[in-house]
């Protein structure tokens, strides 16, 4: 029986859950692991992962990597890179989870490919970033490697402003900061599949706040795309080079997309709109082994 890896930081999470159905419907075999227990043998070429060697799998979906002090998170990629040398199948692939994950890359691959996103200055210079600010006036920073709306603010352009982006800078070495664009207390989440959209969700952010993600409190509700956002969500995914993601689009005075995610949750689009995105991802991947 073929077996599917499926990585996860939480073997109970709803997503891993789905996608281990989905590989036993299938008549695989899913072998959930979390990267925590990993050797790594150069001279013989054995991944091994709490006893088990993960080089005899047939593919690996990674739901998730978890959080890692910074060689550890290079360790685990450089893992999946080198399964993926292996000829084991990895999805998402490592280079896609690598852009989508870098909202430096991702802005730019916008950019370049003509997706309409929000304009963005990434420095490390105060003079740099206060040069932005004042063009911006009201901005928005966040972590280039930042995920679930955590360390995301508002900045205006004022001696509060300065002093944030002072300490950012100091903290991380570069700001990422971006325009804000107004919108009516909500963005879009959508969830892409091997070129198709799946489900679509608003989340509107709790009263009084701005930041949409639901694990910071924004409610779920059914969203259904124009076509325009429609085809937005699947040119970033294509661009991204990912099989699933999620891509996050505010609407203002047209719509932008915020950022892609490569490792996306599944759970907020079956609770709003009862789809489960787990069979499709587990439909491709069986095509791949
Ligand atoms: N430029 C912006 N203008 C207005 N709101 C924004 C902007 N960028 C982000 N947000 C809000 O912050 C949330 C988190 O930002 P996002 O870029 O998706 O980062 P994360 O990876 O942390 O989810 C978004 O879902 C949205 O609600
Ligand atoms: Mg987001």
């Amino acid at each position: 029986m073929k077996k599917i890896g499926i990585v996860v930081t939480d073997p109970h999470d709803w997503t891993a859950s789905a996608l281990s159905c989905a590989v036993t419907e299938r008549g695989m075999e899913p072998v959930t692991f979390s990267f925590q227990n990993t050797t790594s043998d150069i001279s013989s070429g054995r991944i091994i992962v709490d006893g088990m060697d993960i080089t005899s799998l047939e593919a690996v979906i990674v739901r998730d990597l978890g959080p890692a002090a910074r060689n550890g998170a290079v360790f685990r990629f450089d893992i999946l890179t080198q399964l993926e040398e292996m000829g084991v199948v990895i999805v998402n692939s490592p280079s896609a989870i690598a852009r989508c994950a870098n909202k430096y890359v991702s802005s730019f691959m916008f950019g370049k490919n003509g997706i309409p996103t929000p304009k963005t200055v990434v420095t490390d210079s105060l003079d740099g970033a206060m040069d932005a600010l004042s063009g911006f006036g009201r901005a928005v920073v966040k972590p280039v490697f930042g995920y679930k709306g955590i360390g995301v603010e508002c900045v205006r352009n004022d001696e509060n402003g300065m002093r944030k982006l002072r300490d950012i800078i100091e903290k991380d070495g570069v700001v990422y900061i971006q325009e804000f664009i107004p919108n009516n207390g909500r963005d879009i989440r959508v969830f892409v599949v091997d070129n198709r959209v799946l489900g679509a969700i608003y989340r509107a952010a709790p009263d009084g706040g701005w930041i949409n993600n639901l694990s910071q409190g924004g409610r779920p509700e059914v969203c259904t795309l124009t076509e325009e956002q429609e085809a937005l969500s699947l040119k970033a995914a294509r661009v991204a080079g990912t099989v699933f993601a999620g891509v996050d689009i505010i609407e203002g005075d047209r719509s932008y997309v915020l950022e892609i995610n490569g490792t996306p949750s599944g759970k907020g689009i079956f609770e709003s709109c009862r789809v489960d995105v787990a069979p499709a991802i587990v439909e491709y991947v069986c095509g791949m082994v």
